[in-house]
């Protein structure tokens, strides 16, 4: 599960210090669906890439199972970023002049995996994602739609227990949102705790619980029906 306890963030860029995280205490259990939700500038990002082990907290405890991530090495955080953890983001961040394919298989290329056991796992992935037609082509030639499939095939090629979304829907129209969204509603079928970041309600609705936030804390968790 994930816990997180007196979660506090600073940025020390302007003349005085600015806390875009003033005290986040939350808990997500394993399997949820969950949206954080709030207005630009809430802390939505910030915390996400906390708990995703991309940014490092200034106060506050932030486990993930039994590891409390803001005081691993950057080592072993290298490690459970590339084993539990996959991340999506907005703006997709796949590798323009790779095929698909080699976009997919990087996660496992990083932890030391080749050969013929990772096409296997990459053509399962592109399976649920519904792009196995396009194995072969450019990152760069897909649309965004297309994209940011890659991106989630990308993101549960190494089969982690999590998936935190930063505005997953934020760049695609209604049709291409709706084929997102139907595929994190399946990863959380099959068992992922899902975290998503987003503007849109509705979307949130789809999620079991929504967290509210507002400078810099959390001030509503409620169940969606
Ligand atoms: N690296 C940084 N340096 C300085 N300030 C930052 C940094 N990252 C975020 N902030 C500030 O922290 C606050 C929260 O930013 P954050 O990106 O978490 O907001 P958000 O809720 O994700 O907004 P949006 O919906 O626009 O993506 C903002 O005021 C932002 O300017
Ligand atoms: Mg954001």
């Amino acid at each position: 599960m994930i816990k997180v306890k007196n979660l506090k963030r600073c940025f020390f860029t302007g003349k005085e210090p600015f806390w875009a995280l003033k005290g986040v205490d939350l808990e997500i259990n394993d399997g949820e669906f969950v949206a954080i939700c709030g207005k630009s500038g809430s802390g939505k990002s910030t915390l996400l890439n906390l708990i995703g082990s991309l940014d490092k907290a200034t106060e506050g405890e932030i486990w993930l199972d039994d590891y409390d991530i803001s005081t691993l090495s950057q080592k072993k955080l290298a490690i459970i970023r590339n084993k539990m953890i996959g991340f999506v983001f907005q703006s997709f961040y796949l590798e323009p002049g790779y095929t698909v394919y080699d976009n997919v298989e990087l996660p496992l290329i990083l932890s030391g995996s080749t050969g013929s056991v990772n096409r296997k796992k990459v053509e399962k992935a592109l399976e649920l994602v519904n792009l196995s037609n396009k194995i072969k082509a450019k990152a760069n030639t897909l649309s965004g739609g297309e994209q940011q499939r890659v991106a989630i095939a990308r993101a549960i090629i190494n089969d982690p227990k999590y998936i935190f979304a930063d505005e997953p829907c934020g760049n695609l129209d209604n049709v291409n949102s709706e084929n997102i969204m139907n595929i994190l509603k399946k990863l959380h079928e099959n068992g992922k705790t899902i975290v998503m970041v987003t503007h849109d309600l509705e979307d949130a609705k789809k999620a079991e619980r929504i967290f509210t936030m507002s400078d810099g804390l959390i001030i509503n968790n409620e169940v969606n029906q």
